[in-house]
């Protein structure tokens, strides 16, 4: 990819490069096309364009968060929290062995475990789940799941599949190696389970039905190609980052869809030239609606966010630091980051579900004000 030489106009006081050097006592907001990637305006603000004082209507930051959460079966409509018509975020909370196979026809699912442990039983074998890894599974493909316990996210590509970003300058090797994801295997664990019967409930138009088997029907002997079930998990994910600039949210891209894209925060230096910015930047990302799942650690942008809450900041609105977050980037400034939180851009806006509604903290909307 090459591009000509193109020049940016400016008006006012500004820094020379976005993100570092900002104009004493400014607050930095990109107001950017495209996800990070087209034309971008920096303002330099007098205050934070998240200081409002109120916001009436249906547009503003939302935290769903709480005990019930995760609950309910897999794909179920009524753990749905937030859908359009290119992706459905739901929860779910496995308790025991799964005694039937679950195919959603209706795209790729991805799942993401939030906690505990598993055993994936799928088309192509078994693969062992962990907490923190991500399970891309082909729309069509039948798999259940063997656990004492498990809760997770799940990320539905409707009508899509999933695909790994272009690395471009880093490189095909960057952020992780396709070496690291894993594939299931067809071995004894897979070969044992061959003559149970077991139904298939099939997500079709997202409606239910069920197919009815004397047999298992995961009971290939083998297989070959490269439409597989594939894991990679976040610790084999290594972040860039640069030490004087604070990379966008989309250097951390994990996997794309049409309409979407799936990115992860993983523990990662924090920036130490002393002129650049230490948290996000603020933003108006205004062709992507944002939703972070914060999975685990301490969340450096914001101040009052648990592991296994959801964050919906909606196109319309500016987003960024919360002020103390803010503050103590600057005075006490960390060496490394240690949260782990996923974040899924979409280009449609999002309805909200009522499983989203019931578990919402309606505090979240003035939670950067100043004390
Ligand atoms: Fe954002």
């Amino acid at each position: 990819m090459r591009k000509d030489i193109n020049f940016v106009k400016s008006s006012g006081q500004h820094s020379r490069q976005a993100h570092r050097d900002l104009p004493e006592g400014s607050f930095e907001r990109e107001m950017g096309r495209e996800g990070f990637f087209g034309a971008a305006t920096h303002l330099y603000h007098r205050r934070p364009p998240t200081s409002w004082t109120n916001i009436e209507g249906p547009m503003k930051p939302r935290l769903f968060h709480g005990e019930g959460l995760f609950s309910g079966e897999l794909l179920n409509a009524e753990s749905e929290l937030l859908v359009n018509s290119t992706c459905r975020v739901a929860t779910a909370s496995v308790h025991t062995d799964m005694t039937h196979l679950v195919r959603n026809a209706d795209g790729d699912t991805l799942l993401f475990v939030h906690s505990g442990e598993g055993l994936l039983f799928c088309d192509f074998g078994t693969l062992d789940l962990t907490s923190g890894d991500y399970i891309v599974i082909p729309r069509g493909v039948m798999f259940r799941i063997e656990t004492a316990g498990m809760k997770l996210l799940t990320v539905e590509a409707t009508g899509s599949h999933y695909q790994l970003p272009d690395k471009g300058m880093l490189g095909p090797h960057a952020i992780f190696d396709p070496a690291v994801l894993v594939t299931p295997e067809i071995d004894e664990r897979f070969k044992s389970q061959h003559d149970n019967a077991v139904d298939v409930r099939v997500k079709s138009r997202q409606q239910w039905s069920t197919m009815s088997y004397p047999h298992n029907p995961l009971d290939a002997l083998g297989w070959k190609g490269d439409n597989l079930v594939v894991k990679v998990n976040w610790r084999d994910i290594c972040p860039v980052m640069s030490h004087r600039y604070h990379v966008p949210p989309s250097a951390h891209t994990t996997f794309v869809a049409p309409r979407f894209v799936v990115c992860t925060f993983a523990p990662r230096l924090i920036e130490t030239d002393p002129t650049a910015l230490k948290v996000p930047f603020y933003h108006s990302n205004d062709d992507f609606e944002e939703l972070i799942f914060y999975h685990q650690g301490e969340f450096f942008s914001r101040d009052n966010v648990e592991p296994g809450s959801l964050t919906l900041h909606p196109m319309g609105l500016p987003h960024g630091p919360h002020p103390k977050a803010l503050e103590k980037s600057w005075k006490e400034p960390k060496a490394m980051t240690d949260e782990v939180a996923v974040m899924i851009d979409a280009r449609d806006p999002w309805d909200l579900c009522d499983h989203a509604i019931k578990h919402e903290w309606s505090g979240y909307v003035h939670s950067w004000k100043s004390e």
